[in-house]
């Protein structure tokens, strides 16, 4: 029978072996890189946003399976997403991987494999670098 943490575990995989919204986008667009200094691993986002929408987003970087997968979900996650419900789902994934989140995972879709990572402290920042980094680009946008 699979576990629950083998299911999260190939959930992953899957979108690093897989990623979705890889690539870059031509101009006009907001570029945020997400860095991780312990481990040198990077995030790239490239966010295009159309009256108060996120109208494309695409990723490119390097790192450990968790970071670049979880860039994957973020960019299928956030297609089409109005800047407050990006916000909204952002401090959902920040809290989800802390183990602070409440209510019910199944809205999330395949976010919801980052919540193993509440186990593995140490995995957190792999987790969040997209994240963050998508935070200071929707900054940027004001
Ligand atoms: Fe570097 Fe995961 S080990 S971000």
């Amino acid at each position: 029978m699979t576990t629950l943490n083998e299911l999260y575990q190939e959930i992953i995989l899957d979108h690093y072996r897989q990623p979705r919204g890889r690539g870059e986008l031509e101009p006009p667009k907001i570029t945020q890189e997400g860095f991780n200094p312990s481990c040198g691993d990077e995030v790239i986002l490239d966010l295009r946003a159309r009256d108060g929408r996120i109208e494309d987003i695409r990723f490119r970087g390097r790192g450990c399976s968790i970071s670049q997968a979880s860039a994957s979900m973020l960019t299928e996650a956030m297609q089409g997403k109005t800047l407050d419900e990006a916000r909204a789902l952002i401090q959902q994934v920040l809290a989800l991987v802390k183990g602070e989140a409440e209510g019910d995972l199944d809205t999330l879709g395949d976010i919801a494999a980052l919540a193993g990572v509440r186990h593995f402290p140490v995995r957190v920042k792999c987790a969040t670098l997209a994240w963050h980094a998508l935070d200071e680009a929707l900054e940027q946008l004001g």
